[in-house]
């Protein structure tokens, strides 16, 4: 059952390809026993991560809901064993009601790793639509005040103790994948017109001077002014919370794919420069949960933040052809693959990455696998099996 099958063009290393093949096997193991716990009860469910020797799963409606299917997609597309296929159509199908979600903007992340991935792998006439839905969903928390999309609601759960009245955390970037997309699907330009009136925004009141950004920024809703600068999930309001970074390289490399405006990559490159040359990243690229944390080196390490980035610099390496970017990623990815960080077969729930963080200012997940570094572990081996065989990077 689910084996791993691939070939190499003649533009890969031996050892390249061995890094991948071998990472796949542990994935086929791995995730292989995930997935079978996941349909233990008969109905799919949503693994997240793994503490106190049980696997947690999350219901349908949270943030990370989409990924495992995503995780699905991507074994299917790494191996081309249709069992894959079929495992990640049944996790796919249970957000069907996703789409309709408009009290935060996470809808994006959801829908677009799961039905954006099927999309693009074994796709049904219903995905489009459900993607479609989904951004209008999105697209109802936009203001053309801030010229930005609402990511949390400030009338509920801890977001309403802080006194935000227009919350936009960096994070955010990463749901303008799904606009683009179904603007292109749709014919409807005013998708397309929100996501790029969100990434100029955020350009411009997201980061400082070096590069680095801001986790949060909260805006006056009827001005639209900026209110005031600070973080959530991060160690201080003027720190540089690392997977916020990483969303941020991610976001602009994927804006720059969609409009081709240049600012969105070399802005990307510039977050990129601070993230890698910064005196607090480690040797082997995986970062502290926050460049500033104040424990370092004894600090948390964010397995899941070195994914985004991995997967981020492949992409970005296709557009400006800077060496660096791919040798970059191959460092992050080489680290991730041994002991440190991977898991052994049979070990970790089944999750494929350990040592990731949640949030330590909320005290959830610290230190554990996440169901997110597992997937941009994987997008970013997909993006560099197509890289190292010489086809397109999204392939
Ligand atoms: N989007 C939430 C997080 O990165 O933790």
């Amino acid at each position: 059952m689910f084996a791993a099958a691939f070939g190499f063009g003649c533009t890969s290393t031996p050892t390249e390809a061995r890094l991948i093949e071998e990472n796949l096997n542990v994935a086929v193991a791995q995730i292989g026993s995930l997935n079978r716990s996941s349909l233990e009860t008969g109905t799919p469910r949503i693994p997240s991560t793994y503490a106190d020797g049980e696997i947690k799963y999350v219901p349908t409606d949270d943030w990370v809901s989409g990924f495992f299917a995503g995780t699905l997609w991507h074994m299917y597309r790494l191996t081309g064993d249709e069992q894959w296929a079929e495992s990640a159509r049944r996790h796919t199908d249970i957000l069907d009601s996703v789409q309709y979600l408009t009290w935060h903007h996470d809808v994006g992340f959801m829908i677009n790793c799961s039905y954006g991935n099927a999309l693009r792998f074994a796709p049904t006439a219903a995905d489009t639509a459900v993607m479609v839905t989904a951004a209008r969903s999105l697209a109802t928390r936009y203001s053309p005040e801030t010229g930005t999309i609402l990511s949390w609601n400030v009338d509920r759960g801890w977001q309403a103790e802080r006194g935000w009245r227009f919350p936009v955390i960096i994070d955010n970037m990463m749901n303008l994948e799904l606009l683009f997309k179904a603007a292109e699907f749709s014919g409807d330009s005013s998708l397309y017109d929100i996501a790029v009136s969100h990434a100029d925004r955020t350009l411009a009141e997201h980061f400082r001077e070096d590069g680095s950004c801001y986790h949060v920024v909260d805006y006056d809703p009827e001005t639209g002014a900026v209110r005031r600068r600070c973080t959530a999930q991060g160690y201080a309001d003027e720190s540089s919370w690392a997977r916020g970074q990483a969303w941020a390289i991610y976001g602009y490399t994927l804006c720059y794919r969609y409009t081709g405006d240049e600012r969105y990559m070399r802005h990307a490159e510039k977050v990129c420069r601070f993230v890698m040359e910064h005196p607090n990243m480690p040797e082997d690229m995986v970062p502290y949960w926050d460049f500033d944390a104040p424990n370092i080196p004894d600090a948390c390490r964010d397995a899941s933040s070195a994914a985004v980035i991995a997967s981020a610099l492949y992409e970005l390496y296709t557009y400006d052809n800077d060496p660096q970017m791919k040798e970059r990623a191959d460092r992050i990815v080489a680290s991730l693959s041994t002991p440190a960080y991977r898991a052994a077969v049979g070990e970790n729930g089944g999750f494929l990455l350990m040592h990731s963080v949640g949030s330590i200012p909320h005290g959830s997940s610290i230190d554990v696998p996440l169901n997110y570094a597992d997937y941009y572990l994987l997008e970013a081996l997909l993006r560099k099996q197509n890289i190292e065989k010489g086809e397109p990077v999204l392939q």
